[in-house]
C-alpha cells in the first residue's frame, strides 16, 4: 500500500469512528450543542491533542488546534471544516475536511517541517445550521461577523441558542475574541467532498473550487384557519398547507425555468398540530435559494417573495415571511487556487475546476482572508444521504495534492 493510501486509511478509520457517534440509533445525526456533538468534538480534540497540537474549545464549540512557527509574530493559515451534520446524514460531508486537516499537520510533525507562518486546524461547530435554521455559527465567530441577535433563536424544544451555548461552558461575552484578528490571517484551505456529480461522471479524483453560490434562507410562515376536516365546506376554508403546496409548485416551476443559474428547495414542512381530521390552520415552511449569479439571485428572490404573496392573498392566508440568511457568492483566491492548480498538475490528475452550489464555512472566512477549496469526487454525487461514500484512492489524491499544496505554501512564505 503506497503512503498516501495508508494515511488515507488512517482518515477512514477516523472519519467511521467519529460517525458511529449519533442522536439517532441508526444513521448519523450530529447538531449543535447536543450530547454526541460534544462526543463527537472531544473524539476530535483528543486527536488533534494527541498529535501536538495546542487544542482548546472557544466558546461557539469549535475545536481548534494549533501548530506553531517558531516566528511568534507569523501569520495563521488556517485549515478547516465542520463536523455537524444534517440528520441521518453520511459520513465524510465535513469530517473528511477535517480530519484529512489533521493528517495533513501530523504529517508535517513527522517531517519537523519548519513552518513561516503558524497553521490552525478548526472543526467547525456548525455549519449545516439544522438546530436553529442558520448556518455557519463556528465560522462567523472565527471570522468576527457572528451576530449577536442569533443568540435568541430558539430550536423546536423552545431552547434559545445562547442557552445552548451556555450549556457547553462557554461564556457569551467572549465569542468576539475566539476571532482571527485580520491582519493575523494569512488564508484558509477546505476539503470537502464535492456533494454533485461532476467528477463522478468525468472519473476524476479531485477539482479546484473557483467560486461559491450565494444563498438566501427564507423562514416562511403561513396562517389560515384550523378547522373540522368533516363539516367546513371545501369553498371557506383557510387551509394553510394547500396554500404552503401551491407555493412549493410555484418555487419549483422557477428553478426549472432558470435551471442553468438557479436552485430552488423547500426542504421542510412543519405542519401545526397534524392530524388526519383536522384542516391545517399553520403550516412553517422553509425556502433555499441559491445562484452563483448575485444580480439574479436578488431577481430571483423577490419573483418568489411576490409569487408567495399572491397564493397567500388568493387563498386569504397571512404570510410572514422571513429572511433568516443570506449569503453572496463568493470567489475562490487566485493565488492560492494558483498552487493547488500547480499541486494537481504534479499529482498528475487532470485539471478540473469546479463551481460549488454547496454552501461551506469557506464564505464566511472569506469575508476577512484568502479562502480556497478542494473538491473530492463521492459515490454518484450523492450527499446529505446515508449513500454518501468516497473511495479511498480518491482521498489519497486528495492527500498527495494537499501535501503539495501546503509545500508550496511553505517555500513561497519562507
Ligand atoms: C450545506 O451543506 C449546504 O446547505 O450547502
Ligand atoms: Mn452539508
Ligand atoms: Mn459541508
Amino acid at each position: 500500500m503506497s503512503n498516501y493510501l495508508q494515511r488515507a486509511q488512517k482518515v477512514f478509520d477516523r472519519i467511521n469512528q467519529l460517525a458511529a457517534i449519533s442522536e439517532q440509533a441508526t444513521g448519523i445525526t450530529r447538531t449543535f450543542g447536543t450530547p454526541e456533538f460534544l462526543q463527537g468534538s472531544a473524539l476530535v480534540s483528543g486527536w488533534m491533542h494527541d498529535a501536538g497540537l495546542q487544542t482548546r474549545m472557544d466558546n461557539i464549540g469549535n475545536v481548534r488546534g494549533r501548530l506553531l512557527s517558531k516566528n511568534p509574530g507569523a501569520k495563521t493559515f488556517v485549515i478547516a471544516s465542520h463536523i455537524d451534520t444534517v440528520i441521518n446524514a453520511g459520513r465524510f460531508d465535513g469530517p473528511l475536511g477535517v480530519i484529512l486537516g489533521l493528517d495533513l499537520l501530523e504529517q508535517l510533525i513527522i517531517n519537523k517541517t519548519e513552518l513561516p507562518f503558524h497553521i490552525e486546524l478548526i472543526a467547525f461547530s456548525d455549519e449545516e445550521g439544522v438546530r436553529f435554521h442558520t448556518t455557519y455559527l463556528g465560522s462567523k465567530v472565527v471570522a468576527g461577523t457572528f451576530d449577536n441577535s442569533f443568540l435568541d433563536r430558539t430550536d423546536k424544544t423552545g431552547t434559545t441558542l445562547k442557552q445552548v451555548v451556555q450549556s457547553l461552558g462557554s461564556n457569551i461575552d467572549l465569542l468576539t475574541a475566539d476571532a482571527i484578528p485580520v491582519n493575523e490571517l494569512l488564508g484558509y484551505f477546505e476539503v470537502h467532498i464535492e456533494q454533485g456529480p461532476v467528477l463522478w461522471q468525468s472519473k476524476i479524483p479531485v477539482a479546484v473550487v473557483t467560486a461559491i453560490a450565494g444563498q438566501k434562507r427564507i423562514e416562511i410562515t403561513l396562517t389560515g384557519m384550523t378547522g373540522h376536516a368533516g363539516t367546513v365546506p371545501m369553498a371557506i376554508r383557510n387551509d394553510a398547507l394547500t396554500c404552503a403546496a401551491e407555493f412549493v409548485l410555484a418555487a419549483e416551476k422557477l428553478g426549472k425555468e432558470n435551471k442553468d443559474r438557479l436552485v430552488v428547495t423547500v426542504g421542510k414542512l412543519d405542519i401545526d398540530g397534524s392530524a388526519s381530521n383536522v384542516i391545517p390552520g399553520k403550516v412553517l415552511c422553509s425556502l433555499d435559494v441559491r445562484s452563483p449569479d448575485e444580480r439574479y439571485l436578488d431577481i430571483a428572490y423577490q419573483q418568489l417573495k411576490d409569487s408567495c404573496t399572491k397564493i397567500c392573498s388568493e387563498r386569504k392566508i397571512q404570510l410572514n415571511w422571513n429572511l433568516v440568511q443570506q449569503t453572496k457568492p463568493v470567489v475562490c483566491d487566485s493565488g492560492l487556487n494558483v498552487l493547488l492548480k500547480q499541486a494537481i498538475n504534479k499529482s498528475n490528475i487532470e485539471l478540473i475546476e469546479l463551481v460549488s452550489g454547496a454552501g461551506h464555512d469557506a464564505v464566511p472566512i472569506s469575508a476577512v482572508a484568502p479562502v480556497s477549496m478542494l473538491f473530492v469526487r463521492c459515490f454518484e454525487g450523492i450527499s446529505h444521504n446515508p449513500l454518501e461514500n468516497a473511495e479511498l484512492a480518491d482521498v489519497a489524491a486528495a492527500i498527495e495534492v494537499s501535501d503539495r499544496f501546503l509545500e508550496e505554501l511553505i517555500k513561497k512564505h519562507l
